[in-house]
């Protein structure tokens, strides 16, 4: 496949000395079912330089989340090659993994998954705790004020709206500065606003800190919130494109619903052609089908890291 160019400032010698942080080469993913062989991920090649903000979208069930787990060294491919920071994982032992996971890989999940009785705070140290990091408290404190949580940080889940929980997830996702986030359908469980916080964060924490993140979603209307958008069909990629002017999150308002109907209306008139762009950002389905990528780690667990 074809990489664009991206004009990242970067000198031509700079970016041949920093390896990509995501480097696959043809991976392909195939599952047994009895005795059929389904296969998933059909030979996907994709580069991921630092600080890129990506978004990936595909009908349900054409392998996004099967790719998620595979880039965040949760499932391991059938076949090809994963240099991560320029290291290759594509064989490591499943304890290489875990820790590959704890060090360099930030998870966000669209079920958030929140351990229920634990504080803000606390779920923030988990990964902390694992790592064996020093200053955990004042890192978790740290990440939180970053997500806008800094007056949070002692309320359980049930006690924060659901934009306010994710965000819990991402401060979790940052804490231990991965090389990347990897998002899930972040904002599929959100209602515009919050998702539009989310976004908000992600694309702050991007610009600021130049934070490399990858994520899943279904709406088109986010995805055009981030730098480049990468489509798969059937296990493979269909497109891969910079956004020319990506839509700043808080500041863009999404189409109203009045408008969504007024362009169905006109679709109604005018015809099929204007339904189809019309009907774009209208329609609410929901991919619900996480596949693997909802479990969360084992490494952070309900339990195991109790004090
Ligand atoms: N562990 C598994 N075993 C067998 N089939 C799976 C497994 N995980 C996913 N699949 C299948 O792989 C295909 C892609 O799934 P998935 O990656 O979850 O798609 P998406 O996230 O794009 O909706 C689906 O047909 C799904 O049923
Ligand atoms: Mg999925």
């Amino acid at each position: 496949m074809k990489f664009l160019k991206r004009s990242n400032g970067k000198h031509p010698e700079d970016a041949a000395a920093i390896p990509p942080v995501i480097d696959i080469r043809e991976i392909t993913k195939t599952y047994q079912m009895g005795a059929e062989e389904l296969r998933v991920l059909k030979g996907i090649s994709l580069r991921i330089e630092r600080g890129e903000f990506v978004s990936i979208m595909g009908p349900s069930g054409s392998g996004k989340s099967t790719l998620m787990n595979i880039l965040g060294a949760l499932d391991q491919p059938t076949s090809g090659q994963y240099f991560l920071d320029g290291e290759d994982i594509s064989r490591l032992s499943q304890t290489a993994l875990a820790r590959i996971r704890n060090h360099k890989i930030g998870f966000v999940f669209q079920n958030f998954n929140l351990l229920k009785r634990t504080s803000a705070q606390r779920q923030v140290e988990l990964p902390l705790i694992y790592a064996g990091a020093s200053n955990r408290s004042g890192r978790a404190k740290a990440a939180l004020e970053s997500v806008g949580l800094g007056d949070r940080l002692k309320h359980l889940p049930s006690e924060l709206s659901g934009g306010q929980q994710q965000r819990v997830a991402i401060a979790r996702a940052l804490v231990t500065e991965p090389s990347i986030i990897l998002a899930d359908e972040p904002t599929g469980n959100l209602d515009s606003r919050s998702g539009a916080e989310v976004m908000q964060i992600f694309q702050r924490l991007n610009r600021e800190q130049q934070i490399t993140t990858v994520f899943v979603t279904h709406d088109p209307w986010i995805a055009r919130h981030t730098n480049r958008v990468i489509m798969i069909r059937d296990g493979m990629i269909v497109a891969d494109q910079q956004v020319a002017k990506p839509l700043v999150a808080g500041v863009d308002e999404r189409p109203s619903e009045a408008e969504e109907l007024a362009g169905i209306f006109q679709a109604a008139y005018y015809g099929e052609h204007s339904a189809e762009s019309a009907g774009a950002n209208g329609s609410h389905a929901h991919d619900d089908s996480t596949g693997g990528g909802s479990g969360i780690p084992e490494q952070i667990a309900e339990g195991s890291a109790a004090s």
